[in-house]
């Protein structure tokens, strides 16, 4: 399922808070946030990852149609991806997926500075900024400064 256009929105303004580096969807899907986002952020670059192959093939062909250049699209697990240095991890997953993200950062100690998740949080970490969504249930969009949990 995709982010809402609210979620999206909150998550955008977020990633407007984290400079001016790369931007990393953890799980792209169809597109429908990364595929907005590097449109509407051409000077960053934007990487999705996606272990899905109809998703992935889709974003694909969006991309090249929309001539995207500053977009790229792994199909792959970003869990077994050696993460390239960004400044923030995007992602809306769910919560065993967050346990093995805050696994995974502990471990790879990437050089990123921020993760934004819509709706679910890391495990006991406390985010730095929290926007709850004006929808029926207060959806949290959480941000969090990575270095401080590493
Ligand atoms: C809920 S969708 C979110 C799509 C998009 N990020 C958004 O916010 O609209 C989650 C996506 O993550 C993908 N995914 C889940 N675990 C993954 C993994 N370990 N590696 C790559 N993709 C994964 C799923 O296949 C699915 O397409």
């Amino acid at each position: 399922m995709p982010s809402s256009s609210k979620a999206y929105k909150a998550m955008l303004e977020l990633v407007d808070e984290t400079g001016t580096g790369a931007i990393i969807d953890l799980g792209s899907g169809w597109g429908n946030l990364i595929i907005p986002l590097a449109k509407h952020r051409p000077q960053r670059p934007v990487i999705g990852y996606e272990l899905s192959w109809l998703p992935w093939l889709i974003s694909t062909a969006l991309k090249k149609a929309l001539h995207l250049e500053n977009l790229t699209l792994y199909r792959a697990n970003f869990l077994q991806v050696k993460l390239p240095t960004a400044s923030v991890l995007i992602c809306y997953l769910y919560p065993e997926a967050m346990v093995k993200i805050a696994t995974k950062l502990q471990q790879d100690q990437p050089d990123i500075n921020f993760l934004i998740s819509n709706n679910f949080a890391l495990p006991a970490s406390k985010p730095d900024k929290t926007i709850a969504l004006n929808d029926f249930y207060k959806s949290p969009i959480y941000l969090y400064n990575i270095r401080g949990i590493k």
